[in-house]
């Protein structure tokens, strides 16, 4: 009996990187994992490699169509989820000249308000039980030059996974909401093998935080320890 056997998760972001790596985890872990994210070949390639295990849902988490487009194809197969990690996030570097508006919204568009939305949309889709996992980092607590609005982001979505964690009860739902800071986890560069370490050494970190904050990760089911 593996950890994750019969439970379903959401995975945002999962073309690549870390997001990639939580799939193949939950996967050997026995779990059905639905992932999302804009590039479908990446995701078909993935789907492939695990059949029947990984079901492949392409679309971009600042549209909401996209979310709603998730959620009804989740809803469809599996009728509900056991674990959300709404991982999608992007990282540019930009100096505090070039802080606009328009550059704010950038990044917050995906980190913030996409992980927010898609936690949203999916709350009355989880088990009782389950669990949502937002991936924040450790620039919420130092500085870094030209990661300003990046770490906002991220400060901001830590603030709100905070929040939920302290006792959300939604639509009759129990919802476990925990928050990791990555030490270092990609990728692009990196062998297969070094990534999954460092995601390793991520899930501890998300146990030590769920410890601290008197949380529960994965609905006790724990992954990667
Ligand atoms: N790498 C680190 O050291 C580190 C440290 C701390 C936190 N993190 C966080 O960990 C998460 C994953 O990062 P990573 O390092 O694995 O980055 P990555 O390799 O660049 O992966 C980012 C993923 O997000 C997806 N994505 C980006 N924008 C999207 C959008 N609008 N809609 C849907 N999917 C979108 C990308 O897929 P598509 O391009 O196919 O859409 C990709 O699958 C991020 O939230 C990041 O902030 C990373």
């Amino acid at each position: 009996m593996k950890r994750l056997d019969g439970k379903t998760a959401v995975v945002t972001g999962a073309s690549s990187g870390i997001g990639r790596a939580i799939v193949e985890r939950f996967v050997a872990e026995g779990a059905k994992v639905f992932a999302f994210a804009r590039n479908a070949e990446a995701l078909k390639a993935l789907e492939a490699a695990h059949p029947g295990q990984v079901i492949a849902v392409s679309g971009d988490v600042t549209r909401q169509e996209d979310l709603k487009q998730l959620v009804e194809t989740v809803v469809k197969h599996a009728g509900a989820i056991d674990i959300l990690v709404p991982n999608a996030g992007i990282a540019r570097v930009v100096s505090f000249d070039d802080s606009t508006a328009e550059a704010f919204s950038e990044q917050f568009s995906v980190n913030l308000f996409g992980a927010a939305e898609t936690a949203r949309l999916f709350v009355p889709h989880i088990r009782q039980g389950g669990s949502i996992q937002f991936i924040t980092t450790f620039l919420t607590q130092v500085g870094f030059p030209g990661l300003a609005i990046y770490s906002a982001s991220k400060a901001a979505l830590k603030s709100l996974s905070q929040t939920l964690a302290s006792g959300t009860l939604i639509s009759g739902r129990l919802c476990r909401t925990s928050q990791v800071s990555c030490i270092h986890a990609e990728s692009r560069r990196k062998t297969r093998q070094s990534l999954h370490f460092h995601l390793w050494i991520c899930f501890r970190r998300i146990v030590q935080d769920n410890r601290r904050h008197n949380d529960v990760w994965l609905s006790n089911d724990c992954p990667a320890v």
